[in-house]
């Protein structure tokens, strides 16, 4: 019987192997987010921590969310409307999303550009649903 317990005897499945970590591995998720498309059906969707809303839907295949200047605050088309039992772990709005939101005519009171939402655990749950187009 092998009574070996370092680290990487136990990783290695006993034959000294360690796997080799993949460079491009996903990062772990920090966030299962169920979002509301425009048909009204729902979606649930990973996002690791660190990346936008925005960007974790657009990776979930989910075009809808058009996100026309790719994250950077400008354009609206990445409007989503948060939970209201949600918007209180949100960060608070910075004057150039609320100048933004105002252009759209779908604005609601709990409208967010979703470029602007960072996944973390803090997230966990949360449910958005996409506005329409303006
Ligand atoms: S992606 Fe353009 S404002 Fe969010």
């Amino acid at each position: 019987m092998n009574y070996d317990q370092s680290p990487e005897r136990r990783r290695s499945g006993g034959d000294g192997r360690v796997p080799e970590t993949r460079p491009d591995a996903r990062p772990s998720t920090a966030a299962r987010i169920t979002v509301t498309l425009r048909d009204g059906s729902d979606r649930m969707i990973e996002a690791a921590e660190g990346v936008t809303i925005m960007e974790a839907i657009r990776a979930a295949g989910i075009d809808e969310l058009m996100a026309l200047c790719g994250g950077c605050c400008s354009c609206a088309t990445c409007h989503v409307f948060v939970a209201a039992r949600w918007t209180s772990a949100l960060p608070p709005m910075d004057g150039d999303e609320d100048d933004l939101l105002d252009a759209s005519a779908h604005r609601g009171e709990t409208s967010r550009l979703s470029c602007q939402l960072i996944a973390g655990p803090a997230l966990d749950g949360l449910r958005v649903t996409i506005a329409p187009d303006d």
